[in-house]
């Protein structure tokens, strides 16, 4: 009794964390500041269709793991946004965050 009640919370425990690291909530990443600047812009303005790692695939994105994309044709779809693909130019700001944006997709790819 004892023993598989502890398991019990146990499981519930780990379960809560797992949800809670798998949650994309934009707020609290970007108020990380231990994430490094592209990382944080991925996860607040690309991971909402592209996925935290990627391969999410909503609204026809692209797997971005098996994009085969130079950092410079990264940085043109970001700018010009490319069929369903919004463009990221006046969202994202300054050519260096779109550039630490396309550096940080290209660490992606597998
Ligand atoms: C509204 C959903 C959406 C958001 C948000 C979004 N994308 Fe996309 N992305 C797409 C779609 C859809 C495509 C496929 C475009 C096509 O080729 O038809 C795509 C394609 C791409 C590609 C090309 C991949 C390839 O191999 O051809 C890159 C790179 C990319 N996105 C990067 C980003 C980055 C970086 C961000 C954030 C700044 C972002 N995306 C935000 C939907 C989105």
């Amino acid at each position: 009794m004892a023993i598989s009640s502890k398991f019990g919370w146990g499981l519930v425990l780990t379960t809560s964390l797992f949800v809670a690291c798998n949650e994309s909530n934009p707020a609290v990443e970007a108020s990380d500041a231990s994430l490094p600047l592209g990382q944080e812009l991925y996860a607040l303005h690309c991971a909402s269709c592209h996925g935290e790692s990627g391969d999410l695939g909503l609204s026809g994105a692209k797997n971005l793991k098996t994009c085969a994309l130079t950092i410079s044709e990264i940085k043109d779809i970001i700018k010009s946004g490319k069929n369903g693909m919004p463009s990221f130019r006046g969202v994202i700001g300054t050519e260096s965050n779109i550039d630490s944006v396309a550096n940080y997709v290209s660490t992606l790819h597998e």
